[in-house]
């Protein structure tokens, strides 16, 4: 048996969260300048005085998989700092498993890379590891659950601990895994949570074997489900944009908005990690998961509350109103090495040694959906992402409707309101303006929010801290829940498996291009109109 929290304290912490952006927020209105650890101590100092999150002081953070990349380069890491910024609770013990025979200090070493400590850090570094301990074992071996456990009950509280698994595995041993830990690792007195990492299957059928199966040992509530651009400052902050505001509700829908544009480019290709991406490709590497969440919340009505799972169901809820995306709406692309380009740029996706020979898995993708209920009929969401392109750059950008009746003789370009993610989080609004002077006609300029200047001093957190910090305060707000995951694939399935079948031919792109001109010519016939008129002078000189 396992003590979950009661649903209300959960929503309470939720609450403290926002909190963290409240804090800072007032801290800048009234140019008090907070310093990031004051503002997480602040926070930490209402969640622990909270009764509830108290119950057991005691936590076990165990990462399944310790040897591996992700552990390595995100997960210690995450955890870090967390303990450095005195986010965790007073008694957290951190426990890695893996297959290698390794020791913490070989763990530390390979991690410090990654952990930016600073000189002053130091002491409080090493009390970080002397937290750490590290088992080694099989993944389909019980006895080494047994043993795993054991090392768990050994610790400060080890019985009464609540614990944290957090499975940076591949999912070719989630199976085994997570029956261990079913049968020999919970803790019998404290919570059992699970942190799983995508990929959640590969399509509609696997994923809903790996959720049958993750049912069947635990329950709803103990799972975390990453993704981890909903750890995202700017993603979570479209919730607040559109129902803290009143002036974005009454043009958020089919009458003011023309199409949806959500974005992802990377400047990079594989970069030895054709493996697995040969075997995901772009669609299931980055649309089907971080673009969509996206999508979900933009596209949603306002939930009841902001507990977890009423914004989650309002997310399923326009899931359920998108149909499978078809192939007429889809453009793929692999890219090509540039000749003239310098390093890497240099070299195609078909050049790199780990991706099989005449792949024709898709390095680049847009893709159009339509939301068919009473708000969105009609409007285009327009998901593109890819490797290898022009920039880095994630957002989501609405175009809205040309102004009716027009007086200035055509002059006019249509508004976008642009939320960019990363990097450089900003939000703005193109809009037109008397061009200043004896002039009277108008001119495309924007209100920019961009954060660096108007929020200076505020260092963000990653995107992985602000998620395991929910999953110690039991928020699934940010995690994605089964039914959502389902939905999904269900949306993407089809089109997936016609494109295995088919294997069409993806369009070259050369590194460091915008992608193939056919995803412009698809925005184009859908709807979105781009003029090359706007200009925008960088006031910040970021
Ligand atoms: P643009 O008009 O340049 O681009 C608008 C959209 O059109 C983008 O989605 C862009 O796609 C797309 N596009 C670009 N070229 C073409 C093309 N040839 N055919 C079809 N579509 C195209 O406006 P932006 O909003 O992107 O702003 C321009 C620059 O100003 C950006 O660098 C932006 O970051 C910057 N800016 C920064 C602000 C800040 O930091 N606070 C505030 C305002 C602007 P794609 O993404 O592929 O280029
Ligand atoms: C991951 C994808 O989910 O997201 C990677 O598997 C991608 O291919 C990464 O590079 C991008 O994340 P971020 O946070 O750097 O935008």
């Amino acid at each position: 048996t396992t003590a979950e929290e009661p649903y209300d304290s959960r929503a309470r912490v939720v609450v403290v969260i926002s909190g963290i952006f409240a804090l800072s927020g007032y801290a800048f209105y009234y140019n008090i300048p907070l310093s990031r650890s004051e503002v997480f101590g602040e926070l930490r100092k209402e969640l622990h005085e909270d009764e509830e999150f108290r119950q057991s002081d005691a936590h076990i953070f165990i990462i399944m998989g310790a040897s591996g990349d992700l552990a390595k380069k995100k997960i210690y890491p995450t955890l870090w700092w967390l303990f450095r910024d005195g986010l965790l609770p007073e008694q957290t013990y951190f426990v890695g498993f893996a297959r290698s025979n390794l020791t913490v200090d070989a763990i530390r070493a390979a991690c410090m890379p990654y952990l930016k400590v600073t000189e002053s850090e130091a002491d409080r570094l090493s009390t970080f590891f002397s937290r750490n301990s590290y088992v080694s074992g099989v993944y389909a071996d019980e006895s080494s659950f047994a043993n795993l456990h054991k090392e768990l009950l050994s610790l400060p509280g080890g019985t009464e601990a609540n614990r944290l698994f957090y499975l940076a595995l591949p999912p070719t041993v989630y199976h085994d895994v997570t029956k261990n830990i079913r049968h020999h690792c919970m803790s019998a007195k404290g919570w059992n949570r699970i942190i799983v990492e995508k990929p959640f299957g590969r399509d509609l059928q696997s994923s809903e074997e790996l959720s049958a199966h993750l049912s069947s040992l635990f329950t709803e509530e103990q799972i975390y489900r990453i993704d981890h651009y909903l750890g995202k400052e700017m993603v979570q902050n479209l919730m607040v944009l559109r129902f803290g505001n009143r002036i974005f509700g009454p043009i958020w829908n089919r009458d003011s908005v023309a199409c949806v544009v959500l974005t992802f480019k990377e400047p990079f290709g594989t970069q030895g990690r054709g493996g697995y991406f040969d075997d995901f490709g772009i669609i299931r590497d980055v649309m089907q998961n971080h673009l969509l969440q996206m999508l979900c919340l933009v596209a949603m009505e306002k939930p009841a509350s902001t507990s977890s799972d009423d914004v989650r169901d309002e997310k399923v809820k326009v899931l359920k109103c998108i149909a499978p995306v078809s192939m007429s709406e889809v453009v793929l692309g692999q890219y090509v090495g540039d000749p003239e380009g310098e390093g890497d740029a240099k070299l195609g996706y078909l050049d790199d040694s780990t991706v099989p020979k005449g792949s024709t898995q898709a390095t680049f993708a847009t893709a159009v959906l339509y939301v068919h209920n009473e708000r969105w009929d009609g409007v285009p969401f327009i998901l593109r992402c890819g490797k290898a392109l022009n920039e880095r750059k994630a957002e989501v950008r609405l175009q809205f409707t040309d102004v009716p009746g027009d007086i200035f003789g055509n002059q006019c370009r249509r508004n976008e309101l642009v939320v960019r993610v990363q990097p450089n989080e900003a939000v703005y609004a193109k809009m037109m303006s008397k061009k200043p002077g004896v002039y009277f006609s108008p001119e495309e300029t924007e209100l920019d929010l961009t954060y660096k200047s108007r929020y200076k001093d505020v260092k963000l957190p990653d995107a992985y801290e602000r998620l395991i910090l929910d999953v110690f305060c039991g928020s699934q707000m940010h995690f994605v829940r089964s039914d959502e995951l389902r939905e999904a694939w269900r949306i993407f399935t089809p089109l997936l498996h016609q494109i295995e079948k088919e294997k069409p031919t993806p369009i070259p792109y050369k590194y460091g291009s915008r992608g193939p001109t056919e995803a412009d010519d698809l925005a184009k016939r859908v709807g979105f109109r781009y003029e090359g008129t706007y200009k925008w002078v960088n006031p910040h000189r970021l």
